[in-house]
Formats: structure tokens, sequence, C-alpha cells
């Protein structure tokens, strides 16, 4: 079989009690897959049926590959699922948001009520600024409840957002404006981190420079004295808002009209405009975060991502806000004033359920457990991860360390593409260290060969979506050719651009991009693999490896490792870094070279871009850098 490989797969599981599982909304696993699998459309219809629509659906799904359409012809609104009928409901005085600000005293706490009446009137300021239907909205904010209010307003008046994460540059934001033709941009003279000023003002500034389509700033403005306005273009946040009317009509919005844009690194080339559609991403976020994350009403979620990212999107904003959920946001950093100021939040706010990513738990655990234990973090009820694979010795750390070998770890896979969780393990199943889990219930997935036949357990192979699902992309911004090319490398399936593997189980191992596959002498090796097992030594925080050409091997494997705190660069060192992966993989892993390095090129979600230390290395074009942090 072709474009497979064998993999040696751990064995070791935990099994969370059974209570979890009894009590979840979802319950068994192979039930409600079976129940998926039986009647696929009543199983989407039943959600959908959830939640409120201003007209139903002439079909559930219309599909002609590789174009979707779901809830044909449905009519609705996301923001009156999120709001009004919250706001109508006993949940009306329920907390919707709480932030919390860097400055310990700083808080703010909005219930449903509150929530929807100002996205009501920051929604009609946008109709006054001349904002319709389908125009595009840019945002470019802090972590603050405005940016949440922002884009609801433009999914109240069907406006699109797209919205660009706080942390890139100008050019990064220059080129997502253009490429979205965006008519607004909605920022915030400054940011804080780390008890520092961004000024996020100032970079607008530049990035609307030959951005023709733009023809309003609107800036929320957090300083004193307030930063001055200059020119007609730029209008006050607070001033709009007040202005405008109270109440505001949600837009009748056809369940296929756009909701919004979200650029997303490729590999290669520019970045993509991944095109989100009402109804099928509505029901997408609200069924994972209602029967994946298992939300109840008494939950308290904090997910540590921005808004800036799709995980921001499903699971800060829309899933949780649909299911009438409690959300925490906060402008803190997890190292600012303190290592501890993480766990204080949970503390605190009694957080029931934490989502982050495994660059951020690998940073937790080089902090050292003394800052969790100082913490009484016993209100955790789940615990999740998403962004990269979830290396064994991270899955372990975060599970007893943090979720007191008590809560489930639910390591997610998905993509900006799939708008939703796909591959977990749900609430209460038996759990695999390395394993993302299985296919949630309406999701098919398989590891397949470059044919696009299923491989066998152990042996990896492309990570591949057999079947459409209601919060897919729709299509890439103004570029169809991409948009096909995902359903195309391999005949009629969608491919995610992963590797993975399965076991007998149908657990999936997601083992990293294909474009980081290294083939040494003939057999195919995942990034994440070597990494992995790097950072199982008791010296190592975080690695990452590339291939690099070798004339008797083909590529030999190079490694750039952080130590952890204590442990000191050595030759010695090396070797038994060296010996530890031979021990854990095999010799075909071993790294022919070791760099001790005090950090890696990531990109602002934590991703490691490995491509850019392959250029650094070859001497090469690194590619489009502008989703690089540093
Ligand atoms: C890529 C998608 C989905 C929100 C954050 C990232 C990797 C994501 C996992 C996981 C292994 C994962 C994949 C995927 N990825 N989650 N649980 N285990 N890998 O969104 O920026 O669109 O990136 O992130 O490589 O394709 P994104």
């Amino acid at each position: 079989m072709s474009g497979t490989f064998d993999v040696p797969l751990e064995k070791k599981s935990y099994r969370p009690d059974p209570s979890y599982r009894d009590q979840s909304w979802l319950g068994s696993y192979d039930e409600a897959y079976k129940r998926f699998l039986d009647d696929p459309e009543k199983f989407w219809a039943d959600i959908a049926g959830e939640l409120d629509w201003y007209r139903p659906w002439d079909a559930v799904r219309e599909w002609e590959l590789p174009y979707a359409r779901w809830f044909t012809n449905a009519k609705l609104n996301i923001t009156a699922n999120c709001l009004d009928r919250h706001a109508a409901s006993e949940r009306r005085n329920k907390v919707a948001l709480i932030w919390r600000g860097e400055d310990e005293e700083v808080e703010r706490v909005l219930t449903y009520r509150q929530l929807h009446r100002k996205v009501m009137r920051f929604a009609n300021a946008l109709r006054d600024l001349g904002v319709r239907k389908g125009d595009t909205v840019c945002l470019y904010m802090p972590l603050v409840p405005e940016h949440i209010i922002a884009l609801l307003a433009c999914a109240r008046i069907g406006a699109v957002h797209s919205i660009v994460y706080g942390g890139f540059g100008a050019a990064a934001l220059n080129a997502r404006i253009r490429d979205a033709g965006a008519k607004i941009v909605i920022t915030a003279d400054v940011g804080y981190r780390r008890g520092k000023r961004v000024a996020l003002k100032t970079i607008v500034d530049e990035a609307v420079v030959n951005a023709p389509t733009v023809e309003k700033i609107v800036v929320l403005r957090r300083t004193s004295p307030s930063l001055e306005l200059f020119s007609e273009m730029e209008v006050d946040f607070e001033e709009i808002m007040e202005a405008a009317d109270p109440y505001c009509e949600p837009e009748v919005m056809d369940a296929e009209d756009p909701l919004f844009i979200l650029y997303t690194s490729g590999t290669t080339g520019p970045p993509k405009g991944i095109v989100h559609t009402c109804a099928g991403y509505m029901v997408g976020t609200y069924y994972t975060t209602k029967y994946i994350f298992d939300m109840k009403d008494n939950d308290v979620h904090w997910c540590t991502a921005d808004p800036g990212w799709i995980t921001g999107h499903s699971y800060i904003v829309y899933g949780p806000l649909a299911a009438g959920a409690t959300v925490l946001i906060t402008e803190v950093v997890p190292d600012y004033p303190d290592p501890g100021i993480f766990w204080r939040i949970v503390e605190d706010f009694g957080v029931t359920i934490f989502y982050t990513a495994p660059t951020a738990i690998r940073m937790f655990m080089r902090f050292g457990e003394e800052w969790p234990q100082k913490c009484n973090l016993d209100s955790l009820r789940l615990i999740g991860s998403v962004g990269e694979p979830l290396n064994p010795e991270a899955f372990e750390w975060y599970y007893h360390t943090i979720g007191g070998a008590r809560c489930p770890v639910l390591d997610t896979w998905w993509q900006t593409e799939t708008g939703m969780h796909m591959i977990t393990t749900t609430v209460g199943e038996k759990m695999k260290p390395g394993f993302a889990g299985r296919p949630i219930p309406g999701v098919v997935a398989d590891v397949v060969d470059s044919e696009g036949a299923s491989v066998a357990p152990g042996t990896g192979g492309l990570l591949v979506i057999k079947e459409p699902w209601p919060s897919m992309m729709r299509a890439v911004h103004n570029n169809d050719e991409r948009y096909r090319k995902y359903w195309s490398t391999i005949d009629s399936y969608y491919t995610a651009g992963d590797l993975a593997v399965k076991d007998e189980d149908g657990y999936i191992m997601v083992l990293g991009r294909s474009d980081d596959i290294i083939i040494v002498a003939g057999h195919n090796l995942g990034t994440a693999e070597v990494e992995s097992a790097l950072v199982s030594h008791e010296a190592v925080a975080e690695s990452a490896v590339i291939g690099k050409p070798d004339v008797m091997k083909g590529q030999a494997i190079k490694a750039f490792v952080i130590l952890r705190e204590g442990f000191k660069p050595s030759e010695k060192l090396k070797s038994e870094l060296t010996y530890h992966v031979r021990m854990s993989i095999g010799p075909i892993a071993m790294p022919s070279e070791i760099d001790f390095v005090d950090s890696l090129p990531k990109t602002r979600s934590g991703k490691i871009m490995r491509r850019v230390l392959k250029a650094k290395e070859l001497g090469i074009d690194p590619g489009d850098i502008s989703t690089l942090e540093e």
C-alpha cells in the first residue's frame, strides 16, 4: 500500500468514573454513533430542532461533491439563538460572560440580558455607519467583552465578520483586510499584555494604507486621557453605541448565507480565507458544545484561546452562547504576574470546563506543579486540549496535576476548516494517552492510504473525513481551486493534511501534518512521534524535529530542544537523548543532530512552524511567514 508506514502503539488507558457517562448529554458513545449511522439526517435534524428557526429547512443536507448545503432554505439568525432565546427565558439573569483583566481587581460580568442589549445597540450603531447584510467587517481587538459584542453585532445584522488576531502585525492585517474587502475595521487603542500596552490602533493606521475598501475605523478607547481620533474616518466605540437605538431585530438569514471569514495559514502560499455559513456552523458548534463538552447549566467554561482563532469563534462565542453557558474570558497570559495566575482564576471563578492547547500544557509543566498545587482546582469537571497532538507525557501531567486524576481529558482534533470538534474521546469513555479518540457521532473519519483504501490498525496513513458535516467550510474566499483541493487529493474524501494511525478499537492518534513527515531510509516518521519521545525525557520541556537531506538515509533527523529548568546543555545529554529516542521508537528515529535552543518558531496560535526551522537550516526561502509569532 502506498503512502503508509508502521507505527508502534501505546497500550495504556484510563477509564473515568462511570457517573460521567451516565450523567452526560451524549450517553454511551457506541449507542450515539449507532443512532447517527442508522439515520444521519434525522440525527442532525433532531439537534437542529433544539434551536430556534424563522423557517424550517426543506432538506437536511444536499451534497454535490465538493459543495454542500445544509438545512436548505431554512431561515435563522445565530444571535437569536445565542442571545434572544436565553434573554427571553429563565436564563435572562444568568451570567453569560465573565471578563478578567490583568489587574487582579478588574473584573466585568454581563448577564444574558445585558449582553443582548449591548449587542443590539452596537448592531444598530454598525447599521448607522452604513453596514448592511453581506458587507465585511474586520475586527482587530484585544480580549475584552467589546470584542464579543462587536462580533455578535455583525452576525445580528448579517455582516460577515473577519477577525484578525490582535497579535498580528500591520502587513498581515493589511493582507486580510484587502482579501476580505472589509468596509469597517473595529479596533481598540490598546491591549494589555504582561503589564504593557500594545498599541493596536497604531497598527491599524498602518494597515489601512492601501486598503481602499475601508470606510470607517471604530475605536474602543480604554486609556485615559483618551487617544485622540483624527480623521473623518475614525469614530468612538462607546459614542456610536450610545447614539444608537436600543432595539435591533435580527436580520433574517438564509441557512447558507456566509457568517464569517477566518484566515488560516496554509503550509504553502498566502493565508486562506475560510468561509463558514450560518445554519450548519450554528448546529455544529451547538451540538459539540452541548454533547461533546457536555455543557450543563451550572458549568463555567473557560477556553483560553482568543476569539481571533476558530477555537475562540466556536468555543468561546457561538457554541457556548447557543448552549446558554457561562463563559469566562480573560486578557491575562499564563505567566504574568506569576505562573499561578491561571489556577487562581480557576479557583476564583469555579471554572468547571477548561480548554487549552498542548503548547500551553507543556509550558505549565515547565513552570512546575507547585503552581497549580497552591490552588483548589476541585471545581474542574472536564479538561480539554486542541491545536496539536497532546503527547502522552503532557496528557499524564494534565490528567493528574490539573484534572486530579478525576476529569475526563478531551483531546479534540479539528480545524479551522471543520468548524467543530471532529475526533475526541467523548465524556466518560476510556481514554488513551496519545490518542485523540474516535470520530464523534455525526462524523465519519478514517485513516487511508494514498489510493483512499482504509489501512489496518497500526499502519499510519492520511486522516480523511468521508462524509460532509454541517459545519464544514463552504469556500476558500476568492479561491475555488484551493477549496476543491481539499476534496480531490483523495477522490471524494476530505483530506485534512494530517497523518494518523488507528488502533484495534478505532482510536485515532494524530501524528502531525503530512508535510512535516520525515522519511528516513524509506521509513516514514511523524514529527510528533519523535518529538513526543524527546519530551518524555525528564530534561526536555519542548522539542521540534525536522528532516534534512542526507546522502545515505534520504533524510536525517535534526532535533531542536528546549530544556526544562535545572538542566544544562551538554554533549552527554545529547547522547542520552539520542539513546532515549532509540529506546522509545527505534534506531530509525534517532536524531543525528541535536541543538539546544531557548525558543522555537511558533504561529501565534502556538503551533511549531517546522518549515521555518527547516528553511533556516537549509538556507532556503521559508515561504509566507506572516503567521509567525516573533
Ligand atoms: C490543525 C488545524 C481547531 C482549532 C485549533 C487549530 C492540528 C488540531 C489537534 C489535536 C493533533 C491537532 C492538526 C490540524 N490539530 N487539533 N487534538 N491533535 N493535532 O486550528 O489552525 O485550523 O489547525 O491543527 O494538524 O490539521 P487550525
